[in-house]
């Protein structure tokens, strides 16, 4: 049967041939839920890094690059030895092991809260649903919680008990005194943290989107309630999509009724909300594939009073990629308890234990939003797909070809190259190949502009310059082209306003 391809089986395939996300240890079959990022998925990755990080580091936010591997008590202080599961079921005949949220949710028509347990039995009793794997119905079925953390031995003797870290966010709580003492803060402040957390999810799936090893991005303001209350620079016009957890429907409406109407928690919550808002939106996900979720209190994550997902919309449905938490003195609380150390400071003459909102985005679910936003199928006039991306996420701004392998087009386009990059801009020189494939290649990976020297450039010093979107060109001079470029790539010009032989 010729099954049609999927648009995630698509960016597959394109991310594959051309070195943006690599299936980890392909030539060994791969392993589930893993992902390598090839030498253009790591420019992506780091531009989407830097982004984040220039728009999250405010005034007093600190960043701190933190362990993996943490103590056994870390997690019995933080909750997640004890919380942080997944509910699985066993296929009786073929002995599969899944989530049992999405088995039933697959089959039937429900949203199942993961934490649900006596629902989600009942489901299995009341209605027939199949093992996927090996399509028998379900009967008698135990539901049994799994831990999703990662265990290691440490150490030679094997006695040492580590986990790798389920959220980058522990490492902060955990350098919270130690930092603010360093840098000598006062309330309020944040640190932020990007790197690598791990997951032993029991189902990985849907290319990106649910991984074992994946990045986060995520930063801690540490407050009071009252400093929460107001925050000078929120954007209260800022309207976006909200979707509530009463079950009605999504509505438009901006962080300031939000906050007023007591849905948010506190400005700072809502300010976090905002910027979550504006970065995918220069990551260049449409307004209207972008909502906000508030969390069902019974799927709400165990250390957090309030919750609200960015989801965005894909092929494969809505998805989360970022959770704002407001996660009170839950973790700072629990780690003094459980370590006995004081992390309570003194803030308006008494001393309090810090409230935290939070803001956690996954890079990898962004670059999956970015990817599928960008992609563009085979057309007509096109034969192969290629990537709109913003100019800001370009893996390079422009391309530079000599037409022919000859030498004095070479030298050329060699110093028209050296010009541009001592311009600031992020150019690529490639000669090999025909034209047609340079071509294919940079409209595959993304570089918005391509510059070709041909024999005429050496009579006229002028060279063409293509436009990724619409394959047309414009012939300029060759100096013109660091400004022209600048003016596109800042957004000060669009390729229509010039002409063909400018
Ligand atoms: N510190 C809070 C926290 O970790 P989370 O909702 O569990 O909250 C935050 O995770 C973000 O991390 C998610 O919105 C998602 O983008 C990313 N993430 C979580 N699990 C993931 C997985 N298995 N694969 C890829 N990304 C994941």
């Amino acid at each position: 049967m010729n099954k049609t391809k999927s648009t995630l089986d698509r960016i597959r395939e394109l991310a594959l041939r051309r070195g943006i996300i690599l299936p980890t240890a392909k030539i060994y079959g791969s392993l589930a839920g893993s992902y390598d990022y090839g030498p253009i998925g790591s420019i992506l990755k780091r531009k989407v890094v830097a982004l984040w990080r220039d728009m999250f580091t405010d005034e007093n936010t600190w960043e701190i690059d933190g362990n993996v591997v943490l103590p056994r008590q870390v997690f019995e202080a933080s909750g997640h030895l004890e919380h942080f599961t997944d509910l699985m079921v066993q296929c009786n005949n073929c002995k599969s092991i899944l989530r049992a949220d999405e088995v039933i949710e697959a089959q039937v028509d429900v949203n199942v809260g993961e934490t649900r347990k006596e629902r989600m039995k009942e489901l299995f009793t009341e209605k027939t649903i199949n093992c996927p794997v090996c399509g028998s119905v379900f009967e008698d079925v135990e539901l049994r919680p799994f831990n999703i953390m990662f265990n290691l031995d440490v150490g030679p003797t094997g006695k040492g008990e580590g986990f790798l870290r389920p959220e980058t966010a522990q490492n902060m709580f955990l350098n919270f005194r130690y930092t603010k003492m360093g840098v000598k803060e006062n309330l309020p402040f944040a640190i932020t943290q990007t790197g690598k957390a791990f997951r032993n999810e029991i189902s990985p799936r849907q290319f990106l989107y649910r991984l074992r090893e994946f990045n986060q991005m995520e930063v801690e303001i540490f407050g009071t309630p009252e400093i929460f209350a107001n925050h000078p620079a929120l954007d209260r016009d800022l309207e976006i999509t909200f979707l509530p957890k009463n079950g009605e429907k999504a509505f438009r409406s901006n962080l300031g009724t939000l906050v007023t109407e007591g849905i948010f928690p506190n400005e700072y919550f809502a300010y976090l909300v905002g910027k979550a808002a504006t970065f995918y939106r220069r990551l260049g996900i449409p307004k209207e594939d972008l909502r906000f979720k508030e969390i069902p209190d019974e799927d709400r994550p165990f250390y957090s009073a309030i919750n609200v997902d960015v989801e965005i919309h894909f092929s494969i449905g809505w998805k989360e990629v970022e959770g704002t938490a407001y996660r009170t003195d839950w973790d700072l609380k629990r780690h003094s308890e459980v370590s006995g150390e004081d992390l309570d400071v003194l803030y308006n003459g008494k001393r309090v234990i810090p409230h935290v909102v939070e803001a956690s985005f996954g890079v990898d679910r962004s670059v999956m939003a970015i990817l599928e936003k960008a992609f563009h199928k085979k057309e007509e006039d096109r034969k192969w797909k290629w990537l709109e991306l913003p100019p800001c996420l370009s893996p390079f701004s422009v391309a530079v070809f000599p037409l022919f392998d000859r030498e004095e087009l070479i030298t050329k386009a060699r110093e028209i190259f050296e010009d541009l990059t001592s311009n600031d801009i992020d150019a690529i020189y490639k000669e090999k190949g025909s034209i047609g494939k340079r071509y294919r290649f940079a409209d595959e990976v993304g570089i918005p502009y391509c510059i070709t020297v041909d024999p005429t450039t050496l009579e006229e010093n002028s060279a063409t310059i293509r436009d990724i979107k619409t394959k047309r060109q414009i012939r300029p001079s060759c100096e013109k082209f660091s400004s022209i470029l600048s003016k596109l790539l800042k957004g000060k010009a669009i390729f229509k306003d010039y002409t063909e032989g400018e």
